[in-house]
């Protein structure tokens, strides 16, 4: 049998190539091997975003994102976290099992309270209840994430074995999988993380000016065009690399080494390979963008077979822990 993956994403907008090499890539690569549930984060979300048309566009954005580049729904079951309200009534009945020094601990809460933020909601605490929610529910093998997220398959598993430890084996306990290689891309300052959150963006579905903008914007430094650089500490080439045959990688690294080629030219380079590497997604990504309908099907269509999963595990969480009629 195949072994099953199950990844959830938060819905924020604006894809960019962080998201893309650090998760999505993997998780369509994934899905002809593997058994594959991936689902769009929204109740998530809401711990964020207050605002009824911001948070459906930016599901359906989400959604529109993964089709185009390439996740196919008869192969994976791909669904909207919401349309399984058995998430939340799995999230509550963690709620009772689950130490609050468990989540006092996670990185996500410490995080908000070290930067003092003002609005911190029940939600954000019990954040990673409602994530173990999502694992547990459909018993995958495996749990691909990003490094960030780690902390949290582990408060999955501690609650599973807490589960079961209290009312009889029920869930299986999840492997965290992450993939090192692409672990942290690095953004346009040469400096972070890619993130929305430094301004430091390359965005995938962006109109070709935006994404030139983008690109030409790569910080660096003053060497001449004449001189020899160092690929390596190049942002230019670090985001080459990961779209570029090796050969391309290896041409590209020695006209950088050898120098003359200045960074504006390997910037054109980077621009044109990105254009060609996504030129089919992107204009998929504009078809479907006219197609809402056939989104909306298939997150619908989605939603029932990831529904048929959830009923058989609720029915046995019911059982185990008297909320069962038929005990
Ligand atoms: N918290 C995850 C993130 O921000 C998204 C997520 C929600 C998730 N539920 C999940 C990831 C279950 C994996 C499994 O990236």
């Amino acid at each position: 049998m195949k072994k099953r993956i199950l990844s959830g994403v938060q819905p924020s907008g604006n894809l960019h190539l962080g998201n893309y090499l650090g998760m999505i890539k993997n998780h369509i690569a994934m899905q002809n091997e593997y058994d594959c549930f991936i689902f769009i984060a929204d109740l998530h979300a809401l711990t964020t975003v207050r605002d009824a048309k911001k948070l459906h566009e930016l599901s359906m954005e989400l959604a529109m994102d993964y089709l185009a580049l390439g996740l196919d729904p008869e192969k994976t079951i791909f669904f909207r976290q919401s349309d399984i309200a058995d998430h939340s009534e799995l999230a509550w009945i963690f709620n009772c099992i689950t130490p609050m020094g468990l989540l006092e601990r996670a990185h996500a809460y410490k995080d908000a309270v070290v930067k003092g933020i003002k609005d911190q909601t029940a939600g954000l605490f019990t954040y990673p209840v409602l994530m173990a929610a999502d694992i547990l529910m459909y018993q995958p093998d495996i749990v691909p994430v990003g490094k960030d997220q780690k902390q949290h398959i582990e408060i999955a598993r501690d609650i599973a074995i807490k589960f079961n430890d209290t009312f009889g084996e029920t869930f299986k306990l999840p492997e965290p999988y992450i993939p090192q290689e692409v672990a942290t891309i690095i953004g346009t300052d040469g400096e972070h993380k890619m993130s929305k959150s430094y301004g430091n963006v390359i965005e995938i579905f962006a109109d070709e000016a935006k994404l030139k903008k983008q690109v030409m914007g790569i910080k660096t430094d003053s060497t001449p065009v004449e001189e020899p650089k160092d690929p390596e500490k190049s942002a230019i080439y670090k985001l080459y690399y990961h779209f570029a045959s090796s050969k391309e990688q290896q041409a590209f690294a020695a006209a950088f080494k050898k120098g003359g080629m200045g960074y504006g030219e390997a910037k054109k380079i980077l621009l044109e390979k990105l254009l060609d590497y996504f030129a089919d997604a992107r204009k998929k990504r504009i078809e479907l963008q006219k197609d809402l309908s056939y989104v909306i099907s298939v997150l619908k269509q989605g939603a029932e077979k990831a529904q048929k999963e959830a009923t058989k595990m609720m029915a046995q969480v019911r059982i185990k822990t008297g909320l069962s009629l038929k005990n």
